[in-house]
């Protein structure tokens, strides 16, 4: 399993972006399980509150507070356009994710009782968040990753993932970190089977 916070120390990474691509690899896995549920046609609700648990509190919450607070204003003073450009675009991106959750989240109840209305919307409001966010996950990795590892110094690729690991620490809950990336093991295994 890849620790994808620095902060645990079984891991030590030497780049920010690399802690962001570790805890990308976790998202898409969970993204996969999702889709493979919504491929049974049945909406399970606790395997759906568990996910939006995830995506609202690891994905948008932990992850997306690192590239917002931290290395988006860094690449924005180092130069890239941030309006009309690709820090704009993945700002966008996150904002899209949260309505799409939203409608995933206000249509949960109906769905799981079985209206058609509200499985459809569940349906289409969570395969859009996946297809969005699996692009979004790949735009980041292989274009602004990139620029950030050649903009960056060492030192502010240090400073990154000292900013993390506080961000990490201070967010009054320590081993919410950890309890995610159990979360998104229990659901692969609820959504494939165990083994
Ligand atoms: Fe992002
Ligand atoms: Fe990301």
């Amino acid at each position: 399993m890849s620790h994808c916070c620095s902060c645990h120390g079984s891991t030590v990474a030497s780049r920010a972006t690399q802690i962001l691509k570790d805890e990308h690899r976790v998202i898409e896995g969970v993204l996969d399980s999702v889709e493979q549920m919504l491929r049974s046609g049945r909406i399970d609700k606790a395997f759906f509150t568990s996910a939006l648990d995830f995506f609202r509190n690891f994905a948008d919450g932990c992850h997306h507070h690192k590239e917002e607070d931290e290395l988006f204003p860094v690449l924005e003073a180092a130069g890239v356009p941030k309006d009309g450009g690709p820090i704009g675009c993945m700002l966008n991106e996150h904002e899209q994710g949260r309505r799409l959750l939203k409608r995933v989240s206000e249509n949960l109840d109906g769905a799981a009782g079985g209206e058609p209305a509200a499985v459809a919307a569940v349906q289409t409001a969570a395969g859009d968040y996946i297809s969005m966010l699996r692009f979004h996950i790949q735009k980041e990795d292989d274009v602004l990753f990139n620029l950030a590892d050649q903009m960056l110094s060492e030192a502010q690729q240090k400073a990154m993932i000292e900013a993390f690991d506080r961000a990490e620490q201070h967010n009054g809950d320590p081993g919410k970190h950890e309890r995610y990336l159990k979360l998104a093991d229990s659901l692969r295994k609820q959504a494939f089977g165990v083994g």
